[in-house]
């Protein structure tokens, strides 16, 4: 893409934001080789639903079963590196004086990156936490047992993921809101924009004035409401998007 692919409305907007909320989805990582939810469900997963691996009730059915899916993921999360969307997403923090990053993503990418402001609304697939206890866990012993046990109560380790069913962490929800309903402008990348509450973010900012402009190869649901929607992979369209506003 060049710098005159881009609408003069949207350098302007870019350059003069006070305040500009970004929501990414499994599509910024696609580039980065990190399988999406769905596409993970290959080999040796692929008999199984995401609903038989990523629930409480899977876990409580077959806990072993769940932790060895997760750790595979965990591996291939460990071996991808950050591409050139997130790294334009970094630049674009260090020059807008306002700038939330709220993904759905619990690869950890935008952190390795070095994004400093994320937040995380289905958590980080790195972290662990007791399934009883519902609180992080840093150290276990490894006794063999899948999964591990929570040195202090017992119970079951699960990873610190949002599972269907159940709710997102609500202070992470709830700045994520108060964000969207604050900027100047909203991008949604990578995401397909069906599963909420994340979904409804952009239209949070759309209600109260703010400019959605959104990036992704394909069509989504919310590419009817966007001022402007850019239809490439992120790894390209955002760094050239970072050329055109900041020659
Ligand atoms: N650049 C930008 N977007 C891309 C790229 C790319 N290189 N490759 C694919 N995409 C887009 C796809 O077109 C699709 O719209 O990324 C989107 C990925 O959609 P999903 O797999 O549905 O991922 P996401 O929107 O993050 O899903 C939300 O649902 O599966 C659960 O909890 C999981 O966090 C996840 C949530």
């Amino acid at each position: 893409m060049k710098p005159g692919d881009f609408p003069a409305e949207v350098i302007e907007k870019l350059r003069s934001a006070r305040s500009v909320a970004v929501l990414t989805g499994a599509g910024i990582s696609a580039e980065s080789g990190v399988p999406t939810f769905r596409e993970a469900q290959t080999g040796l997963w692929a008999r199984f639903n995401p609903e038989e691996l990523a629930t409480p009730a899977a876990f409580r059915r077959n806990p072993q079963l769940v932790w060895e899916w997760y750790a595979w993921r965990r591996q291939l999360v460990a071996q991808a590196v950050p591409n050139a969307g997130h790294r334009a997403l970094t630049e674009f923090e260090q020059r807008i004086p306002e700038f939330t990053l709220i993904t759905q993503n619990v690869d950890g990418l935008h952190q390795r990156a070095g994004c400093r402001r994320v937040i995380e609304l289905h958590g980080n697939i790195r972290r662990t936490k007791c399934f009883e206890e519902n609180v992080v866990v840093e150290t276990w012993d490894e006794t063999g047992e899948v999964p591990p046990r929570c040195p202090r109560c017992g119970g079951r380790l699960r990873p610190d993921v949002v599972w269907f069913e159940e709710t997102l962490p609500p202070e992470a929800l709830e700045k994520a809101i108060q964000a969207a309903q604050t900027c100047d402008l909203f991008l949604s990348i990578g995401t397909s924009t069906v599963v909420h509450p994340a979904a409804s973010l952009p239209y949070e900012a759309l209600d109260r004035g703010g400019m959605l402009i959104e990036v992704n190869p394909e069509i989504t649901p919310l590419t009817g409401n966007a001022r402007h929607s850019f239809h490439g992979p992120a790894g390209v369209v955002l760094p050239a998007l970072l050329r055109a506003a900041w020659p």
